[in-house]
């Protein structure tokens, strides 16, 4: 046999990695742990515990508390008494205990990495190249933003005490995600690990009693979903930060509709891995084999949909087929291992299921003669072609080491099909041209896009979704703003709640007006919908009176099929959205002419409503309002980022899409402009519900945008009953994200009717905003809710 011979058929011999210290942590525990309540381990105050076991094996590996709610009450109250001392600490002080955690995990990363990889069944590989060296960076990441955190965010503070709950996948990676950025800005914390992976982040509580982190700082309660439940139930939790299902995110944004708990949830995902025709073939294969078997596909962002160009379907598939057969499945342990195990039985039932059904659904399914362990949780790498776009193994997320593969034929039919499931949370794109692969990642609706690449992460670029994806994002300067809220607006005043003028009956006309020698003026409003005047549906109209009773005009009374017509039209106006930033300036700042020169008979209307002082100041401050966005409109932009790899990542700001917003009822003019504008000036379509105290602004607001060069659809008006309209826009599919400036109630209901397509909402929480205070009621704070950041990583070098 040759040297070349004997090189091509050497066989792997094994390279067990040496599971000794992690075992005696385990042993030092006497395998039984408690929470981490107060700087302690603690014992559950029920007594109750579960098993947590090694996948490859199914062996039993330590014994850990299963949390209650009052193991739960007792970690938040730990955190809250650790919140005044935290949270006034200097940022360097703050910064050397980040600091100190970085360096502690880097001390222990072979222990955590075995650890890790014995709890989770992921190849040693990958926790000890991948998950542990990322946990220590982003330590350090955020020990610089604890440092700067007074100079670069004045006049923010943190929300409080943090709930926080986290997946199995890559379990002490998300404890990193969530951790570090929350302690940064001054949160306390009460963590609950996913009930198969508990052990790494009781080893990060021991590492936090080791660097003398004051106690209640940190504490770590684990249990199962129901310990999740009780902690996003418990009244004294300011912020829940989720990662995992679709399902649960959707739960717990109902859950703390009625609360006013900031929320930001990573949930699950059904990336495309786009191949076109001029891609490095080789490069793409190797990426395809990160992007979908790494971690057993049990990863959030895996490139699970492969989209080839017709062209070279056969050729990619053959590649592929041949890659497949060289990939080693077995115990994790072993450092020459590809794929290890799957998490749980549950689980891996679930990918069988998923999988038959495909077949069921035509598609034809093909897995390597390669050697499967005998013994332990394992699933083989699997490829699934002839797919339907339309098949479940096209729309789910199948969480396991399953790739679903289609073709495409054009550019514009690979981002079509790149788009066409609920979710938005990643992308690759492999095309040796530039121009293709940026024009592409432009159109894919995710928040992170690869090209060329494929599975890139670190903590100076943010990760995080769009549509079920999820909202808020990870890392980066975005994620910490998360955990940061306006002290203004954290400790504004509660609005107090207003009997809703158009939901009463009709005011009775006084005597006194009704006998006035003036007879009333007949201003009948219509609704505007895509750029034209409309009537409404339902052919009603409701009666609009002055302060003192007088009848102004009537409002149409808009309904569900009106809110349909406004949202059609908002997502076809896609001129606006692709109109440059400079465009949109533009016709802001005619907007704010053409308003400047009615001035006077606009505030002499609104008068009727608002008295004379506030209609004029309302005016005058919208026109300032409407310059302000004006100059935005060109200048919110993007950063770019220098992650430690040779590329570059463009962080984007990106329209949402299309917002629904009820406006605040207070301040009619003002308030509109207010709420619509910063959504306007960045590309997105808007269907908005004015002010219910005065709703007749409609014709002086359509009068402007239709002598302004608006484009039609752009900006949209529906007037009538507000909590109808309200919910229709909170259950329309097509609707992005929703605004709601109202009192607490309703800004729940907007909530908690949100969430079939988990739209982002915003609301002031029922809180007073001073709308004329444009410290309070313009920028950033607004511009942040009506964007969301596209990270596209992009390589250089050869
Ligand atoms: P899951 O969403 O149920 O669990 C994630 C975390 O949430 C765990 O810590 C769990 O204990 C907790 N949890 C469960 N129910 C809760 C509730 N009602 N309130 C608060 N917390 C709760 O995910 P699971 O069951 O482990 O996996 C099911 C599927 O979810 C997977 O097959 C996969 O498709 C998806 N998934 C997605 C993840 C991602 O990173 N996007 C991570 C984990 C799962």
């Amino acid at each position: 046999m040759s040297i070349v011979e004997k090189f091509v058929t050497m066989d792997y011999g094994p390279a067990p990695e040496d599971p000794r210290e992690a075992v005696a942590w385990l042993d030092k525990h006497h395998r039984r742990f408690g929470h981490f309540i107060n700087g302690a381990f603690q014992a559950p105050l029920d007594g109750k515990y579960f098993d947590t076991t090694d996948p490859s094996t199914t062996e039993k590996l330590a014994e850990v508390a299963q949390g209650s709610a009052a193991d739960i009450d007792a970690a938040v109250k730990s955190a809250r008494a650790a919140l005044p001392a935290w949270q006034p600490l200097s940022p360097h002080a703050r910064a050397r205990y980040l600091y100190a955690l970085a360096r502690q995990i880097q001390k222990h990363s072979r222990r955590l990495a075995v650890l890790e990889t014995l709890d989770n069944g992921k190849p040693i590989r990958e926790s000890r190249d991948i998950d542990i060296p990322l946990v220590a960076r982003h330590f350090y990441y955020h020990a610089g933003w604890a440092q700067l955190l007074t100079q670069e965010f004045p006049g923010y503070e943190a929300c409080g005490v943090v709930g926080q709950i986290i997946p199995w996948n890559f379990p002490l990676l998300m404890l990193a995600w969530k951790i570090a950025p929350a302690l940064a800005t001054g949160n306390t914390v009460v963590l609950k690990p996913a009930e198969f992976t508990p052990l790494t982040a009781l080893a990060f509580a021991e590492i936090c009693q080791e660097i003398d982190l004051p106690p209640g700082v940190v504490n770590i309660v684990t249990g199962d979903g129901s310990t999740g439940e009780a902690l996003v139930a418990h009244p004294d939790v300011d912020k829940i930060a989720f990662t995992g299902s679709t399902e649960v995110g959707r739960a717990i944004r109902k859950a703390t509709a009625a609360s006013h708990k900031k929320l930001s949830l990573e949930l699950g995902g059904k990336s495309p891995f786009i191949i076109f025709e001029d891609a490095d073939l080789d490069s793409a294969v190797e990426g395809l084999v990160d992007g979908i078997w790494f971690n057993q596909g049990q990863v959030c962002c895996a490139g699970s949909r492969l989209l080839m160009q017709e062209s070279i379907a056969d050729q990619l598939i053959a590649k592929i087929c041949d890659r497949m057969n060289t990939l080693r499945v077995g115990p994790p342990l072993d450092k020459s291992i590809d794929i290890g195990a799957i998490i749980a039985r549950v689980q891996l039932d679930r990918i069988q299921r998923l999988v038959d059904q495909g077949v069921a659904e035509g598609a034809t399914c093909w897995q390597p003669s390669i050697p499967m362990p005998s013994r332990g949780l394992y699933f083989p790498p699997t490829l699934l072609s002839n797919v339907h776009p339309t098949s479940i193994v096209a729309q789910q997320e199948i969480f396991g080491p399953v790739l679903a593969a289609m073709t495409f034929r054009t550019p514009s039919e690979a981002v079509e099909l790149g788009n066409n499931t609920v979710y938005g949370l990643a992308a690759c794109v492999w095309s040796e041209s530039i121009n293709v692969s940026l024009h592409i990642a432009a159109q894919l609706k995710a928040g992170v896009v690869w090209v060329n690449c494929t599975n890139l992460f670190d903590a100076s670029c943010g990760f995080g979704g769009y549509r079920e994806s999820g909202y808020g994002r990870e890392g980066g300067r975005e994620g910490l703003l998360e955990y940061l809220e306006p002290s203004w607006f954290k400790n504004a005043p509660q609005l107090h709640p207003r009997p809703l003028a158009i939901d009463q009956p009709p005011a009775q006309l006084t005597e006194a007006t009704a006998d006035s020698a003036t007879p009333p003026i007949d201003r009948t409003v219509k609704l505007f919908i895509a750029g034209k005047q409309a009537r409404p549906d339902s052919g009603y109209s409701t009666e609009v009176r002055a302060a003192d009773g007088r009848l102004l005009g009537e409002a149409p009374l808009g309904n569900r099929k009106d809110i349909r017509n406004a949202v059609e039209a908002a997502r076809k106006a896609t001129a606006w959205p692709k109109s440059t930033a400079h465009t949109r300036a533009q016709v802001l700042y005619y907007l704010a002419e053409n308003l400047s020169q009615h001035r006077e008979e606009i505030a002499t209307r609104l008068a009727d409503v608002v008295g004379r002082n506030q209609a004029a100041t309302e005016v005058t401050t919208s026109i300032e309002r409407i310059f302000t966005y004006a100059a935005w409109a060109d200048k919110y932009e993007g950063s770019i980022h220098n992650p430690p790899f040779r590329n570059v990542t463009l962080a984007m700001q990106e329209p949402i899409g299309t917002i629904g917003i009820f406006c605040p009822a207070e301040v009619p003019l003002l308030g509109f402009a207010s709420a619509v504008m910063p959504a306007i000036a960045v590309g997105n379509t808007v269907i908005a519900v004015p002010s219910e105290l005065y709703p007749l602004i409609t014709a002086d607001l359509y009068q402007l945008f239709e002598s302004s060069d608006l484009p039609p659809g752009t900006i949209n008006i529906v007037t009538g009953r507000p909590h109808e309209l309200l919910k229709t826009l909170a259950e329309h599919d097509d609707v992005d994200a929703l605004w709601c400036f109202a009192d607490a109630a309703t800004c729940a209901t907007a909530k908690s009717l949100s969430i079939g397509n988990l739209k982002q909402v915003f609301t002031n929480e029922g809180r007073s905003i001073d709308w004329f205070n444009p410290a309070q009621s313009e920028g950033r704070f607004f511009l942040q809710h009506a964007t969301q950041i596209k990270n596209i990583w992009v390589p250089y070098g050869e």
